[in-house]
């Protein structure tokens, strides 16, 4: 069945692109992108806006300090970064969810950050660390456009709240096909495709077949998503919980193994190389309704 759109989609301008409940299927998909096609573009490096001074203080956030060391990589990072260019309205969207959704303004950075190290990295996966950059920028676009009850809500979210909430994916790949029309395919992708998991039991679409930026973005964002604070949820996982949840999902084949390698790599202080990791020690088993979302309660 095809997807719908849950809420009425204006662009950054409130022009509306598409009605609620309209049917998201291809020749929709080709409307918007036609827009982003004929769109005059106005492209901006990431290190021309102010939002590239946030982007260089999430390097000094304590939960990431280790992550982040040594530091001679960090500058790689941003020497990448500041010359990423989007377009004109993709940042304003960027500066829209500094202003309003601080917390997802922070894990986009975050993500940002971790998937062009990644992408240094893992150098036999040949991955290009600029359209990484664009990747992390702009995968929870979606979000922007999620009811803020939904959103901001400080108890646990009911079936048909995380319902809408998990529509993030698509409304952000709509955006950024009518801003960008079909040019930064990699870009559209993983905004559509960062929470599904490799036994298709992601979303939106299900589907194992997944792009080689997916698969480094998917652990990432759950890893950030679990340690960070939520408005939904209080307490946040510690990071070697997190880490114990993620090598669980690589070892019941719905997380790259290899991406989630690096990370435990990347948390230890003496970053041995993935390849070499001894096997991790268990911690405390989380059980599977302990997700990024927390708790879910029926509907009322
Ligand atoms: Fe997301
Ligand atoms: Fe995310």
């Amino acid at each position: 069945m095809e997807p719908v759109v849950l809420v009425d989609l204006f662009d950054i301008s409130k022009h509306l692109i598409a009605k609620k409940d309209t049917v998201v299927d291809f020749k929709m998909v080709h409307r918007l992108m036609e827009h982003g096609r004929h769109l005059k573009k106005t492209t901006v490096p990431f290190g021309e806006t102010t939002l590239f001074k946030d982007f260089k203080n999430i390097f000094n956030e304590e939960k990431y300090f280790t992550i982040f060391t040594p530091y001679r990589i960090n500058d790689e990072i941003l020497g990448l970064a500041r010359g990423a260019e989007l377009t004109k309205e993709v940042f304003e969207e960027l500066y829209n969810i500094k202003e309003h959704l601080p917390y997802t303004f922070r894990h986009m950075l975050l993500v940002t950050a971790l998937i062009v190290k990644l992408s240094i990295d893992m150098k036999d996966r040949d991955y290009d660390p600029v359209s990484a950059v664009l990747i992390g920028l702009t995968h929870d676009l979606g979000k922007s456009r999620i009811p803020k009850d939904v959103l901001g809500k400080d108890t646990p979210l009911t079936k048909s709240e995380l319902a809408i909430l998990k529509t993030h994916t698509l409304l952000g790949y709509l955006l950024l096909c009518y801003y960008l029309g079909g040019s930064f395919n990699e870009v559209l992708d993983a905004a559509r495709d960062h929470h599904e998991v490799l036994d298709m039991t992601g979303y939106p679409r299900g589907v194992g077949k997944i792009g080689k930026y997916t698969r480094l973005i998917t652990p990432i964002d759950i890893f950030d998503a679990l340690i960070s604070e939520r408005p939904y949820r209080g307490s946040s996982f510690t990071i070697r919980q997190a880490l114990d949840f993620l090598i669980d999902q690589a070892n019941t084949g719905r997380l790259d193994k290899e991406v989630v390698y690096h990370l435990i790599s990347y948390v230890r202080k003496e970053h041995p190389r993935p390849g070499e990791l001894l096997p991790y020690e268990k911690g405390t088993k989380l059980s599977r309704s302990d997700t990024a979302y927390g708790k879910i309660i029926p509907d009322a």
